[in-house]
């Protein structure tokens, strides 16, 4: 039997707001929206896909840590704990995993303190300014490392 690649979304502080969230820098699709996007991606393509989502730092930093037995990567936005997060960066780097940063909107577009982020420096590559069509570019760029592996 074909072994399925399984990926973790991780999505951080606020994501659940999507939909009503300054739609201007996020638009109008919601986190579920989002979910099923990648769920039917992933389907249509083999991969399984488990989906987290917390505003509690602890309990991203928790996700991320706990992953390695569960998936062979990790599709993470971590939102405003991108830019403040030491732990979640620690938690990255010693999780064993690959992990691939998306974000929605264009950071390096927005205010300076958004041009900083703590974590892409641990994760294999980021992904930013494309929407949420970023979270299916993360789950392809996780295939690709896999399948060279
Ligand atoms: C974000 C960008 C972050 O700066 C911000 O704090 C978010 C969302 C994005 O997806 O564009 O919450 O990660």
């Amino acid at each position: 039997m074909e072994m399925k690649m399984k990926i973790l979304v991780i999505n951080g502080p606020n994501l659940n707001l999507l939909g009503t969230r300054e739609p201007s820098i996020y638009g109008s699709e919601t986190l579920q929206d989002i979910k099923e996007m990648v769920d039917t991606y992933a389907d249509e393509n083999g991969i399984e896909i488990a989906h987290f989502q917390s505003c509690v730092e602890g309990e991203v930093v928790n996700a991320v840590c706990c992953a390695n037995d569960e998936v062979d990567g990790i599709v993470i936005n971590p939102a405003a704990f991108t830019h403040s997060s030491i732990a979640l960066r620690d938690a990255i780097a010693a999780c064993g995993l690959p992990v691939v940063e998306v974000h929605i909107s264009n950071t390096h577009k927005r205010e300076g303190f958004r041009h900083t982020s703590l974590t892409a420096p641990v994760c294999i590559g980021q992904i930013m300014g494309f929407g949420s069509y970023g979270y299916i570019l993360g789950v392809q760029a996780l295939v690709n490392v896999w399948q060279r592996k």
